[in-house]
């Protein structure tokens, strides 16, 4: 049997911040706190002045496979995601073919299980005729359904009012919504093109992609959720306005929940000027105001989850035309470090990091046996060296698509190890791309 002991370890885990050391048996966390003196395990690492955490569990990701391979592919993504301490990832339907029949969804399944080194997930992706089939969706296997409220990269929009209805209603597991109002955004892109052309500056994306298109969106979400007593999780929040719609209750007993995105928390409306159709995402960057809710509602857990809307395009493909410019930026290796320069910034505590980016996907989703540190859980675990700082540069960036909106910026911490279901997968800046992750499974009470 494989042991391995991680020694001397700050481990920030359930609210609590303290120095242990890990024992690990098989990729099953076995014990935390003294190892038995004269205890030798088969490989032993001394982690005094790191901290440990439990691996990310990122709820919202687009890695590209099938069909887009050009931007991306679940092997290259989920390599960026665990160099970025992310240990299991949950993939959206928008691919081409999208995961809208439960054979696609398990082409997905299968794809990863064959090259993905992080552990997976895939929502299944409704559309306005395949109410039938996502009845069948099996909630013990697979983390959700995903339904575009609002139409965004990939043809997906649900806007069939009874089949909404039906969803809402039928749904045998996690309703996850993107919220934007789509006719709102398209008299809004049609007056912007009138006046600019092709050539809209990209600041205007936030006036386009509205507040009012957010919220019109997500408090029908919302009022739907209530009326058929279903499971909601609202995608990326981005406004003051919407954040009225969630409630601070315990996580555990919610039927409505909320994510905010890394760079939603990160950006505002003054990176435009810098970034342009780099930051061009869907729903857009706000303003700083916009920003300042958001973060105050992950603070106070309004809002649950912290992910990353991981959603490369090639260079080429954003650097046309703001029209032609799709949206979406990669972050997938990013999120950890981002979040605890804003822990550095005194935006928030690392405990609360841990909670919405680790534990609350886990306890959400219903994830088995993750996002904790804990004996009896899988041993994904992150690694963090606060002591070296870590500057994002074009040889350092694993994505396929080769950028990052953060080149240049040079980050208070680095990833410095990351372990898969005990299994060391990034270390000394080099991923093993020998190992495997494994299908995420769920209680199956997120109905
Ligand atoms: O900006 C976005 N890009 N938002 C989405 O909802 C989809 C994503 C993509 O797939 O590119």
């Amino acid at each position: 049997m494989a042991t391995l002991a991680l020694r001397n370890a700050e481990i920030v885990n359930e609210g609590r911040r303290f120095q242990a050391d890990v024992l690990i048996r098989d990729g099953i966390i076995e014990h935390i706190g003294d190892l038995p003196a004269g205890l030798k395990a088969n490989r032993e690492i001394d982690l005094k002045g790191k901290l440990l955490l439990p691996g990310l569990i990122d709820d919202q990701v687009h890695f590209r496979e099938p069909g887009l391979t050009h931007k991306a592919t679940i092997a290259s993504e989920a390599r960026a995601a665990v160099a970025g301490g992310v240990t299991s990832f949950m993939e959206m339907p928008n691919t081409n073919p999208p995961a809208t029949t439960i054979e696609e969804l398990e082409l997905k399944y299968a794809r990863a299980a064959a090259t993905s080194v992080a552990n997976y997930s895939f929502f299944f992706g409704a559309t306005n005729t395949n109410l039938d089939i996502l009845k069948r969706v099996d909630a013990t296997k697979v983390c959700g359904v995903k339904v575009f409220m609002g139409s965004s990269t990939g043809d997906m929009l649900v806007d069939h009012v009874a089949t909404l209805e039906g969803i809402f209603q039928h749904s045998p597991t996690l309703i996850a919504t993107h919220c934007e109002d789509t006719p709102m955004i398209k008299l809004a892109e049609a007056a912007a093109k009138a006046q600019w052309g092709e050539d809209v500056p990209a600041a205007e994306h936030g006036r386009i992609r509205s507040v009012e298109a957010c919220y019109k969106s997500s408090s029908t979400a919302v009022e739907l959720a209530r009326r058929h007593g279903a499971r909601l999780h609202v995608l990326h929040i981005t406004t003051a306005k919407e954040i009225g719609l969630f409630s601070d209750a315990p996580l555990l007993g919610k039927r409505i929940t909320a994510e905010a995105c890394v760079h939603h928390l990160w950006f505002a409306d003054d990176s435009y000027p810098k970034l342009g159709n780099k930051i061009k995402c869907n729903p857009a960057i706000k303003t700083k105001e916009d920003r300042a809710a958001i973060r105050d509602a992950v603070a106070r857990g309004v809002i649950d989850v912290i992910a990353t809307d991981h959603a490369p395009h090639t260079r080429e493909e954003k650097n046309q035309p703001y029209v032609k410019a799709p949206s979406g930026l990669p972050l997938v290796q990013h999120p950890l470090l981002i979040l605890l320069d804003l822990v550095a910034q005194g935006v928030f505590k690392i405990e609360t990091v841990v909670q919405r980016a680790c534990h609350a996907p886990a306890i959400l989703f219903g994830v088995e046996k993750r996002g904790f540190i804990r004996e009896g859980y899988y041993a994904d675990l992150v690694v963090v060296d606060p002591q070296k700082p870590y500057t994002v540069t074009a040889n350092n960036i694993l994505y396929q698509c080769g950028w990052s909106p953060l080149e240049g910026h040079t980050f208070k911490n680095s990833i410095h190890q990351t372990f898969v279901n005990g299994v060391s997968v990034y270390e000394n800046g080099k991923v093993n791309d020998a190992s495997r992750g494994m299908r995420l499974t769920f209680n199956g009470n997120r109905r």
